[in-house]
Order: structure tokens, then sequence, then C-alpha cells
């Protein structure tokens, strides 16, 4: 049989290695389960680690796979070159303890010259510097000609490990030389040069080592780990220019092309290359849960769709267009990675989101990055300041890797360092936010006009502006001193009160900027805070207040959420709900009222039942602003504790809610989109707490919730109750998965999941417990077995052993006093992170020997790090040192 399509390559890869006893596996999540080192899943071997490392038993000790990866080091790259990737399949063969290097090049052989089939006489070989082993196998066994095996560094044939730990090896890489048409020079001579003559297909790692804190340590099950990547094995088997033409990504590139209206010449050939790679990444990524943010893996994503954006961008697009790509992905990946199907709509919605969202920020930030450029070549400089970039990342979003890449097509540099400077500032100055009652020399009579509820910019004058210095005319970043504050006639900021937090957004003035991080009122004059002064705001002016429309969105969902949930309350608990406390957040709300006694789960459900569905009806939110009188005869709710005049505004949902608030609400109840309590508490005695999330932050907690059920259900792995995991495919696959019902369902699922597993645990503790008095046993006879006897007359008996805990020393020595009682032992465990010992005799020995342990342990040199102690028949403790030179110690102080 011969190969050509890609899924014909991922068929009978899989297929091969099945004839050859070996286990089949499908893809592990992009997001590695449990190692924090890694970012995502770089490799096949990744969801592997633990199986090399000893601390899992593989399935079986052959596995075959074809794993998606992520890998984003290069991601500049991406587009510019003709084999560059962030999102890749690999496939692999493993071995764990089971075949070593002969059977792995042979596999490799067979299936490379056999199915591919790529000709024998063009494959080369590269190996690891030293090692004749793999020299020979090659050689003498499978018959490639010396000339064509080359011997390869550290940097080329020396693999791992993923992230900061774990199994790494010398490894071994197959070649096809693609002939003299893609050159001769000296880079295009044998592999390892830097021409595309020589293209590497499969490298095929002998893993040996365990990577740890510096060290290599013998690995616990030395094996094999391959890997091919599957899109630059296609390049070859179908003869194509790069992997952009292998037929999934061309399908992906064409399609891309429609969308943008660009041609895959000239500069759309960058353009449309990163377009498919980058969807490709970010459809993957996101259904393995993970999303773009401002943090760790979620930035990098972000990153990546915004660097998609730019080079949509440079084909003329201005409207979102990235997310009609996912339907595509799916089309094409949906068959083999199932997984997609289901999460599809919602990865497509959220990308249009994101695109909108940055969008909106992209035309003024690619406007203020060309007017820092064109500055730079006017002054003949080269470098944009870490300011300058770290406004474009501030204020209009921009990555800095992305600015970097921008800077480098013009030739330019970024102060990286000056970056981060700026960044630390930043973080400085949100650790001083701003604490306790104002009280700022403002003039008592002045009155703010609020006119945020309708408009979210305007055009206000700037009536005076304070800093911790005192009254300034004007601000700019020279006499920015400490907190600064500007006051205005009007503003549509809405100005903390009421439990909701205060807006956030920018001022733009005649001849200078700054950011508004907070809104608080004193008096009646509103107080907005400012940060991150360009130029020069002066007093009088006329400047544009505009308040960041996203978070503002939020706050009204969970302001009106709120109300709907004190009503919901009153329904179900009774009138006598009073709100004693109340907090509006952009991302979540918290209710404080007072109640005798903790909600049942049943109540919960009521509440959360209630406020849903009063959002399903979708009610128009209706403001009146009334005497007081009038308002309490239409039976508004107050709060306790707040403090209200003789007119008053009064928002109303249906018959629903009707309460005295100042606050920003939405316009109608379906708005708020869905509603869930996340947790009912005591703050203190006689009052509850209700923690609930609305709108987008609602979404985002079914989906976390889902994906965290998953992830135990991925490490439970085969022990995994059927029926949970039935019901965890049935929740993730309902379409209309933000509902309270399903929250409800997640909920419950989460625990009976985190039960089975701390069940799991329990079982397997047992189970050890007893394996562990088994091979305790076998364990004392090896110890017995190397007794010898010292010059002083004493019979020691001593072990290096790997990975046992004291007890298990102990039950060692125990063991091997019981059957010989005229010796002294002692155990040692080099472990992972620190090498420990026990050292012992009968009672009756040490004292006919006169041996003083734990004088022998206070004398040990220094250099050992010897640290321990305990009776005089037996001795515990750490060492700092190898426990041969510890041994070594022992025989002569004995
Ligand atoms: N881990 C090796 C690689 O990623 C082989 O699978 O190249």
């Amino acid at each position: 049989m011969s190969v050509k399509t890609i899924n014909d390559i991922r068929v009978s890869f899989l297929s091969y290695f099945e004839t050859k006893k070996h286990l089949k596996q499908p893809s592990a999540p992009l997001l590695p389960a449990g190692d924090p080192s890694l970012l995502f899943t770089t490799a096949g071997m990744v969801p592997f680690k633990d199986f090399f490392s000893g601390v899992k038993n593989p399935p079986a000790s052959r596995l075959v796979s074809v794993q998606k990866c992520l890998r984003t080091t290069d991601l500049e790259s991406v587009g510019k070159t003709k084999r560059h990737l962030s999102f890749f399949e690999m496939l692999g063969n493993f071995s764990f303890g089971d075949y070593f290097k002969k059977e792995a090049i042979e596999f490799a052989w067979e299936y490379s010259t056999e199915f591919l089939p790529f000709p024998k006489d063009r494959i080369w070989i590269s190996i690891f510097e030293n090692d004749d082993e793999a020299h020979d196998i090659w050689h003498k066994h499978i018959g490639v000609p010396k000339e064509r095996i080359v011997r390869l560094g550290r940097a080329d044939n020396f693999w791992g490990p993923a992230g900061e730990s774990g199994a790494c090896g010398p490894c071994s890489e197959l070649y096809l030389d693609r002939g003299e048409q893609f050159g001769t020079d000296a880079e295009n001579q044998a592999p390892g040069g830097s021409g595309d003559r020589f293209m590497e297909f499969w490298n095929l790692v002998f893993n040996q080592f365990d990577f740890q804190k510096g060290e290599y340590l013998p690995l616990a099950k030395t094996g094999i780990d391959t890997g091919a990547g599957l899109e630059r094995l296609a390049t070859l088997v179908q003869g194509v220019d790069s992997v952009f033409d292998t037929d999934e990504l061309q399908i992906l590139r064409e399609n891309a092309a429609q969308i943008f209206s660009a041609k895959y010449t000239g500069e759309g050939v960058v353009a449309l290359r990163v377009l498919a790679d980058h969807i490709r990444t970010l459809t993957f990524a996101m259904s393995d849960g993970i999303f773009p943010s401002n943090e760790s893996r979620g930035y990098v994503l972000r990153r990546v769709l915004r660097r998609a954006m730019l080079f949509g961008r440079k084909l003329g697009q201005k409207e979102p267009q990235l997310y009609k790509l996912c339907g595509t992905v799916n089309e094409i990946y949906g068959k083999f990675y199932t997984e997609l199907n289901q999460n599809i709509p919602f990865i497509t919605d959220y990308i249009r989101e994101e695109e909108v969202r940055f969008l909106r920020t992209l035309d003024s930030g690619a406007d203020r990055l060309e007017g820092f450029f064109s500055d730079l070549k006017a002054r003949k400089m080269t470098t944009l300041t870490g300011k300058d970039a770290f406004q474009l990342y501030d204020t209009f979003g921009f990555p800095l890797e992305m600015t970097v890449e921008l800077a480098e097509f013009e030739n330019l540099h970024v102060d990286i360092e000056g970056f981060k400077a700026e960044m630390e500032k930043q973080r400085e100055r949100g650790r001083a936010a701003w604490k306790g009652a104002l009280e700022l020399p403002i003039d008592r009579n002045i009155k703010t006009e609020f006119i945020g509820y309708n408009q979210l910019t305007a055009q206000s004058t700037i009536i005076g502006i304070v800093s911790d210095s005192g009254k300034l005319e004007s601000l700019s970043e020279k006499n920015a001193n400490g907190l600064c504050f500007i006051l205005t006639d009007k503003t549509p900021f809405y100005a903390e009160g009421g439990g909701q937090l205060g807006d956030n957004g920018y001022i733009k003035g005649a001849k200078g900027s700054a950011r508004i991080t907070d809104c608080r009122k004193q008096n009646d004059a509103f107080v907005h805070l400012v940060t991150d002064i360009e130029g020069i705001l002066t007093t009088g002016e006329i400047a544009e207040f505009t308040v960041d429309r996203e978070r503002r969105a939020a706050l009204m969902q969970h302001h009106s959420a709120t109300h709907l949930l004190n009503a919901a309350l009153r329904e179900n608990l009774g009138t006598h709900i009073k709100q004693s406390g109340s907090l509006v957040h952009p991302e979540y709300l918290r209710f404080d009222f007072a109640h005798p006694k903790a909600m049942s789960a049943e109540e919960i459900r009521l509440v959360e039942a209630s406020v849903n569905n009063v959002i399903s009806k979708n009610l128009k939110v209706e403001t009146a602003v009334l005497s007081k009188t009038e308002a309490e005869k239409r039976g508004a709710v107050m709060t306790f504790g707040e403090k209200y005049g003789d007119v008053v505004r009064v928002v109303e949902m249906g018959d629903f809610s009707k309460e005295f608030c100042g606050g920003t609400h939405v316009a109608n109840t379906g708005d708020i989109g869905s509603f869930f309590i996340q947790r009912e508490s005591s703050p203190g005695a006689g009052n509850r707490r209700i923690e609930a999330v609305a709108g987008n932050a609602a979404k985002a907690a079914l989906r976390a919730k889902l994906y965290e059920i998953e992830n135990v259900l991925h490490d439970m792995g085969a022990a995994a109750p059927t029926g949970l995991k039935a019901e965890y495919s049935k929740l993730s696959a309902d379409q209309v998965q933000t509902s309270a019902a399903n929250w409800r369902s997640a909920l419950e699922l989460s625990a009976a999941v985190l039960n089975a597993q701390q069940e799991i645990k329990k079982q397997l503790k047992k189970a050890e417990s007893t394996q562990g008095k088994d091979s305790a046993a076998g364990d004392a006879e090896i110890i017995l077995k190397n007794i010898v006897s010292l010059p002083s007359g004493v019979n020691l008996g001593m072990h290096n052993f790997q990975g046992k805990s004291i007890n298990d020393l102990k039950l060692i020595i125990d063991g091997a006093r019981g059957k010989r009682s005229d010796a002294l032992y002692a155990a040692v465990s080099q472990n992972e992170t620190e090498t420990i010992f026990v050292c012992a005799g009968t009672s009756a020995y040490v004292a006919e020997k006169e041996i003083v342990l734990g004088q022998i342990i206070k004398s040990a040199p220094a250099n050992l790090g010897v640290t321990g102690g305990g009776k005089n028949e037996m001795v515990q403790g750490k060492i700092r040192a190898d426990a041969k030179e510890m041994l070594e110690y022992l025989k002569g102080a004995l």
C-alpha cells in the first residue's frame, strides 16, 4: 500500500505500528495535564512523560499515537518559511522498557522505505556524535552506507526534556535528500546544514536519562520516543513545495484566500499561510479549553489571534473575518479529532467577539504605531522606546512580540528591557490603589452631572485637577505626583456606589491623554483617578471622556442580575430577606442578606431558576425618577442602610423586581444572558452570602467547570467510571450548554467525579501498601546478598535503592534483620528531590560491636550534608551528597 493524503499517512502509520504490537492512543489535549513547566503539549511524548519516569504505568509497553502539538517559540517565523507551523500533528511510536535502538531503527526504516515509500538511496541518517551503537545498527544491520550517516553534536542530536524535567537522550534522525535542485552549496552538502535540500522527517529518541534539577539521572524505564511531523512528512510524500501545499492545509489556505479576498502571490503568500496556520492553532487550543486572555497560555493564544488579525489587515480586511474559518477547520479535522465538532459554534462566537474587540482599538493603535515609526526614522533612530511599546500594549492591546515583529519589518528594534520596566511600574501603581474615604481639597459645592446611563462618551470640561501635591492647573507626566484626580462638570463615568464598581476608560484632550482606572464620589463631585498621562491636560479645557464599553456591559449584567437575585430570594425564601451588602464586579456579583440558616441545595436551585426564568422572558428594564413616597407606594424595595433623598430613582423589571437604585442596568433582562450561583456561604452570624456570575462570565464558568471535569476524567484514565464519562459526554455535547440546568448538572458531576477520583486514590494506596510489603521482602534479599565483612569485624549489608520512602527502607531492613541478626544494614534511596537513608542493626548486634550510630551520623564530613538521627539501633535521615559517597563513608567509619 502506498500513501498519499495526510489522512492516508495517519491511518497507515497507526496501523503499521499496530501490526508491530503497539497499542493505539488517542491524542491527548493541547493543555498538558499536571505539568506546569509546559505551556502546551509540544511533542508526542508529552502525555507519556510519567510513563518514562516511572510515576505511572503505561497501558502497554508499546504505544503509537498521532498527537496534536502546539509550539509557539518560533511564532514570528510562521508564514515566512516553508515549514514552520505553530500547530502540527506528530506521529510517534513509543517503547517503555520494551524495545530499544535496534527495533526502533528497523521500524522507522521499514515504514519509510516500504510504506511511504521513500527510495532507500535518498535517505540520510544523523546520529549523536559518539553513538557507535546507532552507527553500527544503521550501517551493518540496515545497510546504509557510511557516507550517508553523519555524526552531529548535542544541539542536533540530543533531545529533551520537554519542559524543565523528564525523559531525554541521544537521538538519530532520518532525512530525505530532495535533490540538487534544492541547492548544492555548502549548506546543502549533508544533513545539519541550513539549506532546503536535506529535510528531516523523523526523529528517533533513545531515552535513557531523567533530567532533574540540572542532573541526568538514570531513567526508570529506558525506551524509545519517536516523532515525525505529519505535515512535513506529507510535504515529502506529496512532493510539494511547502507544508502549506499539503492537501489539508491547502484547503484551509484556499478558503482563507476566498474569505479575505486575497491571492496566494506576493504579499498574500505570508498572510494566507499565517491565517491557515493560526486558525488551526486557535480552534484546536480553544477546543481543549485554552482561551485568549492576558495570562500565560491565554496570552500566547491572544498573541496568535492578534497576529492573524494583523495579517488579515495587511490583506485589506477591516471587518471580523477570521472566525469564518472555524467551520473549515472542523470540516477538515473534525472526522479525526471528533472533540472539535461540539465546540465549533462556541469557538466561532468567541473568536468573532475577540475580533470585534480588537478591531476597535487596532485602527487607532496602527496609526499610533506608524506615527512612532515615522518619528524614529525622521530622527534617524532605530529603537522604539519601552515606554512607547508599552503604550501600544496597554492602550491598544498590541502584544510586545507583535510590535517587535512589526518593527523588524521596518528594520527597527524595540527596547524590551524598557518595556518590562514600564510593566513593573504599572503593577506598582495598581498596588497603590486608592483606599479609604476621600478627603481631597475640593469645594463641597461642586456637583457633577452623571450622563452615563445612556451614553458612554462625552465632551466634558475639566473643572479641577488634584494630585498628592495639592491642586494643579494642569497635569502632565512630570508633575503627576502619586494619585492624580480629575473633576468634571459632567461625566459618562459611573462613580462607585450601590455596590457597583466605578467605570474605567480614557480621556483625550487637545494636547494629552490618560487612562481612567476608577471613578468615585466625594460629596456630589465625581473624581476620576487617572494614570499613564501623556502630554498635558489642563483645567478649563474640554476633553473627550470614554468609558470602557466591555467592562461597563459586564457591570450592567451583574447589577441587573443582582436585582433579580434579590427578588428571587424574596420570592423563594420570604419577604423578610433584606440585602445587607453587595458587590457588583465585571466578573461576578456578591450579595449578602440576613437569613437565619444556610440555604438548601433545592432552595439554591429554585432561586437560580427564578432568575433565569425572568432572564428568558426578556422583560424591559425601566427606570423612573419619582418622589420617595410615590416609589414606596409602588412597592419598590429599599436597601437597608442607604440614605435616600426626596427624589429617588427606581429600577423596574416587570412586576418581578422594583428597587431604589442609582446604578446602571441592561436594557432588557435577556441581555443578562444567564445566571449561575457559584457558592452560598456565611460572611458572619445570621447572614448569608451568595456569589454568582452572569453574562460572559457565566459562560466561561460553565466551560471551566466542564474542562475541570474532563481533566479529572482524563487523569483517572481507564479507571474512570463509565457512567460518569457518559454523563460528561452528554453534558459537553449539549449545544445549548449555557443553561442553569447544565450548570447544576456540571456542579453535581464535578462533585461525583472528584469523589470517584478520591476513591480510586484510596484503593491505589491500599494496593500499594500490600505491594510494598511484598516488594520489601524481595529488597531485603538484595541487601542480604550484599553483606560484606569490614576490617573492623563488622558485617555491613548495604544497597542503593531508588524511589523508596523512609518507611519502605525500614521495612526492608526489618526483613533483613529478621533473617540475619549478625549484621548492620544501611539502605539508601536516591529519589527525585532528595536522597534518604536508614541505617540499623539488631540492638544486640550494635551493643556487641559497640557501635554508636548517632555518633557516626554526627561525625560525617560536612560535604556529605547528613541530617537526621534516631535510636541507637536505628537512625534515619537525609544526605545532600550522592548515595554512593554516603555508603563509602559508612564503610570507612564502621
Ligand atoms: N520528542 C521528539 C521530538 O519531538 C521525538 O518524538 O522530536
